[in-house]
């Protein structure tokens, strides 16, 4: 079970890397667009985390259920955007609304009740 915790954990944060990575690589662009990193990334990280979820509850770990509620939330919100305007031109401010709701995921999992501890 720790195993595959630490396996979905991996392809949960690969997932999350490709999305903001894919974000950021258009900082500097005037015309911004849903590339692949993006969408798979944003699909990668959302399944994961749900397994992730999943993988919790069913060890000795229980989660928090509000933060992957929360969590869930903003992870499909961020892909129900990146599938609806996957072959468009993307505004700048629906470009900054998926970062910024990626960076409020990547928050909500590190500062609230984090299932796993460094020290
Ligand atoms: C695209 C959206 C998402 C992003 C950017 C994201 C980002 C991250 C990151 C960076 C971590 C690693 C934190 C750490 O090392 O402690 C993480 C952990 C985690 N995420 Fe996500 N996540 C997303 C969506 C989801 C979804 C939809 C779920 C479940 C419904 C989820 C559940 C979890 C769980 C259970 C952990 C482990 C938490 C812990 O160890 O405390 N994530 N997430």
């Amino acid at each position: 079970m720790e195993t595959l915790r630490l396996i979905l954990l991996f392809v949960h944060v690969l997932g999350f890397a490709a999305l903001i990575g894919g974000l950021l690589a258009q900082a500097g662009e005037a015309s911004k667009r849903v590339n692949s990193a993006m969408r798979d990334g944003a699909g990668t990280a959302v399944v994961a985390g749900v397994a992730l979820a999943g993988v919790l509850s069913a060890g000795d770990q229980d989660p928090d259920t509000t933060k992957i509620a929360v969590k869930l939330l903003i992870g499909v919100v961020i892909l129900a955007l990146v599938m609806a305007n996957l072959r468009t031109e993307i505004s700048q401010r629906l470009w900054l609304t998926i970062l910024l709701l990626s960076i409020a995921n990547v928050a909500v999992a590190i500062f609230w009740s984090p299932a796993h501890h460094w020290v």
